[in-house]
């Protein structure tokens, strides 16, 4: 996990403002505490006042007063947000009154004070589910430049040090897009090798999986497959991209090899891209229930500006690795 040191390291080097919208909920105050502490990032906490202070008294912590908290029902750019989100959303049917209602919404205040520049990164989900989360970042933050699809990758540690970079693996969709079409994977894909570029700093070698290795089986889902992996090769030709390859194939040299002789990719893949989230989902689960992997994620790709969604049984550990993850987005898009 020194790879987790050097992220810590590296938002300390360039603090940014990260908002944490459940600001009274208890894993969020000790991770903010520490985060704090360690001079990590300058946090920003959605929430009551004086819950917040009453929690923090209770658990002993001696750095949230240093945070920027937001009230939700009464804040200063209150007015603004509201005219902000009416804005962005009077096309499909929002109206004032909803938008003002939203904007006493800690989720959507997360995103409406990204959007505004008044934060750089946001990270939720210790109490709200996936969907809840990624909504109002859908609606307002939006995909980057170019990018139509939004995915969220993993960072699977595992003790199999003879697979990825000593066991370090990069893998996607686990969290987001039930069903890609053949271009939203081909996109995915890439997204996933350039966070393994950006996070992992080692060139992808990305395994775009199925049932098939190079025609093993005909079904429609293998093609979907096969015409993503051309789709991803041309999106990025810079990058080792190869499909459609069974797991065995993509991570086992001699299997990948006998069974996809030539390919760049199979027996040395570092980055594994899921056909679907159903696979991705129960995969990365098994991996890291049943393979004892620790799991860093889920790391959104494609979103303009860093925003992670947390598991509900996310630890303090977790919410402080993903802020010091969103920091680095951030400081990666600054520059
Ligand atoms: N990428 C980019 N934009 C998207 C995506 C995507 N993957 N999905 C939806 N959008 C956009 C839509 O275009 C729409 O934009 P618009 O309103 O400006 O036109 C907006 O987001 C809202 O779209 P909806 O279709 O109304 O939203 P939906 O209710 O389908 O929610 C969501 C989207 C939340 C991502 C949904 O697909 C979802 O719940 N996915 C599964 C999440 C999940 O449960 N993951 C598993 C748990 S995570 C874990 O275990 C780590």
């Amino acid at each position: 996990m020194d790879l987790i040191k050097q992220i810590v390291e590296k938002a300390k080097s360039d603090k940014q403002r990260i908002v944490l919208p459940e600001g009274t909920e208890e894993r969020t105050l000790k991770a903010a505490d520490q985060l704090i502490g360690d001079g990590v990032a300058d946090i920003i906490l959605v929430g009551n006042l004086t819950e917040i202070n009453e929690s923090a008294a209770n658990l002993g912590l001696k750095n949230i007063a240093k945070a920027t908290v937001i009230d939700p029902k009464n804040y200063e750019k209150k007015e603004a947000y509201t005219n902000l989100l009416f804005e962005l959303r009077k096309a499909k049917g929002m109206t004032i009154e909803q938008a003002a209602k939203l904007a006493e919404d800690p989720l959507y205040i997360a995103c409406l004070m990204i959007k505004s520049g008044d934060a750089d990164g946001e990270i939720a989900g210790a109490q709200n589910t996936t969907g809840d989360v990624l909504r109002p970042a859908l609606q307002i933050i939006k995909t980057a430049p170019g990018i139509s699809v939004v995915s969220g990758a993993f960072l699977m540690f595992t003790t199999q040090k003879q697979y990825g970079k000593d066991g370090l693996l990069v893998v996607a969709d686990c969290a987001v897009t039930p069903d890609p079409t053949a271009s939203q994977l081909a996109e995915i894909a890439v997204a996933t090798g350039n966070t393994a570029r950006a996070l992992v700093g080692e060139e992808p070698q990305v395994a775009i999986l199925s049932f098939s290795t190079k025609g093993s089986a005909k079904h429609p889902l293998v093609d979907k497959v096969i015409e993503a992996t051309t789709l991803a090769q041309k999106l990025d030709p810079t990058m080792n991209i190869d499909g459609e390859l069974q797991a065995d194939a993509a991570l086992v040299p001699s299997v990948g090899q006998q069974k996809a002789p030539g390919s760049k990719v199979a027996g040395k893949a570092n980055v594994l891209v899921f056909p679907s989230l159903e696979v991705g989902n129960i995969a990365y689960k098994l991996v890291q229930r049943l393979g004892n992997a620790e799991a860093v994620g889920p790391i959104l790709q494609g979103m303009a500006a860093p925003v992670h969604d947390l598991s509900r049984g996310c630890s303090v550990g977790d919410i402080y690795n993903m802020v010091a993850i969103a920091a680095n987005q951030a400081i990666a898009a600054k520059k």
